[in-house]
């Protein structure tokens, strides 16, 4: 795949922009960088706060051969990506399914892939935040959010990060692609997750709640919970928390 990055002072969304580029016939590979977003989303119609020059404001237009049923992979194998980029940095992360990358409890990135029809078939926008600095969060976010500055007192400017992630998802992109690549991904995603199996959690999606114990990913990406009377649900979407703290 090959990178253009286009560079923006703001924008509303870097994946509204992307979305926009994509359907003007915008190839695989162009990312969308802004210094900060007037109108940053995060999944379930959820405001990512995006001050400027405090994050990686990142989107990516990927137009992958899966069967869109597989697209939670996408999902993971992004969380393969920035995991890796932020282990560079000595940070030690976690990925809460599907698409959270924790330092211990604290949210220090997020993903939000989304699709898009364009005229030559659909494109996902696979928009990637991380937080550079905690100095400007809100109050109502500060206890539950991290950044790089706030977990190795370095100040990492965001077109250097980017030039770090996008070498890491070039490389795992190509991996998904191939014959084998659901089952690798799912396999990276396990040894980099302390929420693939063995954690007590709570998933809500449109107010039904699954509380049970994961248990292992399907090789679409799905997150498998075993429930109370043994049996396991099958979760595509959904919000994940942690139930018990160190389980
Ligand atoms: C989440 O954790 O809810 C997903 C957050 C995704 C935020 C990024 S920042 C770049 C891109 N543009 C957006 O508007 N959102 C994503």
């Amino acid at each position: 795949m090959n990178f253009t990055i286009i560079r923006f002072d703001s924008l509303d969304s870097t994946n509204t922009e992307a979305a926009r580029q994509a359907k003007l016939g915008a190839d695989e590979g162009l990312c969308v960088i802004a210094c900060q977003q007037t109108a940053g989303r995060g999944r379930h119609g959820r405001t990512w706060v995006s001050e400027k020059d405090s994050g990686l404001y990142f989107s990516i237009v990927l137009r992958p051969k899966l069967d869109m049923r597989s697209l939670s992979l996408v999902t993971l194998m992004t969380g393969i990506a920035v995991f890796d980029t932020l282990k560079e940095l000595g940070i030690k992360p976690d990925i809460k399914w599907v698409n959270d990358v924790l330092v211990g409890d604290k949210k220090i990135s997020g993903i939000l892939a989304e699709t898009v029809e364009t005229p030559t078939g659909l494109a996902v926008i696979v928009g990637i935040g991380v937080n550079l600095t905690s100095r400007n969060f809100p109050a109502e976010i500060v206890e539950t959010v991290t950044s790089i500055e706030a977990e190795t007192s370095k100040q990492i400017k965001a077109n250097g990060l980017a030039e770090t992630l996008t070498q890491y998802l070039g490389y795992f992109y190509r991996m998904l692609e191939n014959g084998n690549g659901p089952a690798e991904i799912v396999h990276l995603w396990r040894q980099r997750s302390t929420y693939f199996s063995g954690k007590q959690v709570r998933v809500t999606l449109d107010g039904e709640i699954v509380e049970g114990i994961t248990d292992g990913l399907e090789e679409n990406g799905a997150l498998r919970v075993k429930i109370a009377d043994g049996s396991v649900k099958i979760i595509q979407a959904g919000d994940v928390e942690r139930l018990r703290p160190n389980s």
